[in-house]
């Protein structure tokens, strides 16, 4: 079915030549996915949600074709990846690599005239989409200029706008925001939002948190290669039971933050630096039994406590209580 996507089992090793000095190398695997199977429903925005190395742009690659899994099988738009791969191709416009997949010497309206190009769209056709496409991006200022005279933010939102030319019902869109300066992010969403009500599924990537929770009607969470929560943010958040949310801010030492870890009601903690102080995030079961005793073992290790208050529970907190790792450290396999 149209804008449906079907994964099972999908394993993706990378094999790897690692330098050993000079001249000597060793081969070395990489699991990148290990068994990930979801199904993404017609005319959702579905979101994949990971820290830097977690898989995410591998499993694009593989159901975008352009990336041969080592295992598994998948679906997508009713087609069998690495059975149906044109037909696949032809019903997915995806943004993967942001402007390095665009010809700098060439305009906006002749990338997009050459990318509808290769869909077979007719000379008349693909003019007519790349209008449309300018237009409802606002890329007329620029669309006659060469790509090499944009700013980066420019040149993103012409990546977008390449994944739409062959009018596809499924938009699969890699971290389409980053680099993206904050009001063209938020403009980018909008109009993802607004493809999506016209009819169009969209998997969005992203490591941002917040975006997962404001752009997308399911989740799944993955990391080093796993799915390891999926649902709706409101049933992800669930997940968490009974659990609480303190957040921390001042001078806190590692010490402090394992002798937290180690207090009773207490299931994860993770320690982060933000704008120059540090930030505790603990997950609790009680939290208002918890902390005079939470006060007491931050003191107890000399941390300076410049505010201390409970938090709604976030996506971010379902990823540290799952994992005892924030979104963004990096997860990579080295
Ligand atoms: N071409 C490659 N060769 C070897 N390892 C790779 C290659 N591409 C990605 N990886 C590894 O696979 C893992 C997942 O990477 P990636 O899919 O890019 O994650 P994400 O997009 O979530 O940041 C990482 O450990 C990364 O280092
Ligand atoms: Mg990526």
């Amino acid at each position: 079915m149209q804008g449906e996507v079907r994964i099972d089992k999908l394993v993706k090793t990378y094999e790897t030549r690692q330098r050993k000095g000079l001249i000597k190398s060793e081969m070395k695997l990489v699991e990148a996915l290990k068994g990930v199977s979801l199904s993404i429903r017609p005319g959702e925005v579905f979101g994949l949600l990971g820290p830097n190395g977690a898989g995410k742009t591998t499993l694009i690659k593989c159901l975008t074709t352009l990336l041969l899994p080592t295992s598994g099988e998948a679906w997508i738009n009713g087609y069998r990846l690495t059975k149906d791969d044109n037909a696949i191709r032809a019903t997915v416009g995806c943004m993967l690599m942001g402007e390095r997949g665009l010809y700098w010497k060439l305009t906006a309206r002749e990338n997009l005239e050459f990318f509808g190009a290769l869909y077979h769209l007719s000379p008349r056709a693909r003019r007519t989409r790349a209008d449309g496409i300018i237009e409802r991006l606002s890329l007329g200022d620029i669309a006659d200029r060469t790509v090499e005279t944009y700013s980066s933010g420019q040149k993103m939102k012409l990546a977008f706008a390449k994944a739409l030319i062959n009018d596809a019902p499924l938009l699969i869109l890699d971290e389409p925001t980053n680099t993206l300066d904050l009001p063209s992010a938020r403009e980018l969403r909008a109009v993802v939002r607004e493809l999506n009500r016209d009819g169009k599924t969209v998997i969005y990537t992203t490591h941002i948190m917040a975006e997962a929770e404001t752009m997308c009607d399911r989740v799944a969470i993955i990391d080093r290669g796993e799915v390891l929560a999926l649902g709706t943010v409101p049933e992800l958040k669930a997940s968490l039971g009974r659990e609480e949310v303190t957040r921390i801010e001042g001078v806190i030492s590692a010490g402090a933050n394992e002798a937290v870890g180690r207090l009773a009601g207490v299931s994860h903690t993770a320690l982060t630096a933000v704008n120059g102080h540090t930030q505790l995030t603990v997950v609790s079961a009680d939290q208002r039994a918890l902390l005079p005793r939470l006060i007491e073992a931050l003191v107890a290790h000399n941390a300076l406590v410049q505010k201390i208050a409970p938090e709604e529970v976030t996506l971010e907190d379902v990823f540290i209580a799952r994992t005892g790792r924030t979104l963004a450290e990096d997860t990579a396999v080295k």
